[in-house]
């Protein structure tokens, strides 16, 4: 499979209107956020299911920004696309997380460097064991190293991908307990359909719920802290 499969029913781009790397946020208006905000000579390519994509020029370098949906089937979908028919390289996610330990502050960026999933997703494959998903060293490494340059506050580790957001569980704090720092709903679908494809991936967060402290980041504190991800990832891309 691979550009005969373009365009697909949820993606209206044609074979090489996508960069070879891509930005991807679970809400469509945060990548048209990013598009405006830090792209020039942007070309839109999907509106389909209002999942925005677009192409532009960051410093010069061509790089694309989609939204992903929220939740694994949904970025299963579109980062598959991505990487087996579009030929995409590398994926960057940049989404919010919940804290799941206490040395996390709202607005704090978690590099995911791994992450545990109760999802089917990965049962695809027929593994005898569980598999486990980590980021692409070389993209963590990068992208570490920039935010530190930055003086942005950081932390990396495993992460949790959830099926559920409303949680009737109460079992979240168990991840906590393992150095688990962080809860969203996508990294690990992500990471397993790059090593599928023998492709990069990484998640960058920013902490916008501290589930330990019950503390939730405010509309300001959103619009502020928000952007540090964005420019890691960006000049993450530079690099390739
Ligand atoms: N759960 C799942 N995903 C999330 C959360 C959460 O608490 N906060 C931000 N993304």
């Amino acid at each position: 499979m691979s550009k005969e499969q373009c365009p697909s029913p949820h993606n209206a781009a044609v074979y090489g209107d996508i960069a070879k790397t891509v930005l991807m946020c679970g809400d469509p208006l945060r990548a048209k956020f990013i598009a405006d905000t830090y792209l020039s000579d942007v070309k839109q390519y999907n509106v389909i299911r209002g999942m925005y994509g677009f192409t532009g020029k960051y410093k010069g370098k061509t790089v694309s920004v989609q939204g992903h949906g929220m939740g694994i089937p949904s970025i299963g979908i579109y980062s598959y696309e991505l990487f087996n028919f579009y030929d995409v390289e590398r994926i960057i996610r940049i989404g919010t997380a919940g804290a799941l330990t206490e040395d996390l502050n709202l607005g704090d960026l978690l590099f995911a460097q791994g992450a545990c999933t109760d999802s089917n997703y990965g049962h695809q494959f027929n593994f005898p064991a569980q598999f486990a998903p980590i980021a692409d060293f070389g993209m963590l490494e990068t992208a570490v190293r920039i935010a530190r340059e930055k003086q942005f506050p950081f932390q990396v580790g495993n992460i949790y991908s959830a099926d559920v957001f409303y949680d009737e569980s109460n079992s979240q704090e168990r991840w906590g307990r393992f150095g688990v720092k962080g809860v969203e709903m996508e990294a690990a679908g992500l990471y397993i359909n790059a090593a599928a494809a023998g492709k990069k991936a990484l998640t960058i967060c920013t902490i916008s719920d501290q589930l330990v402290r019950k503390e939730y980041a405010t509309v300001e504190q959103r619009q502020k802290n928000f952007t540090n991800m964005m420019e890691v990832a960006l000049e993450t891309a530079l690099t390739y």
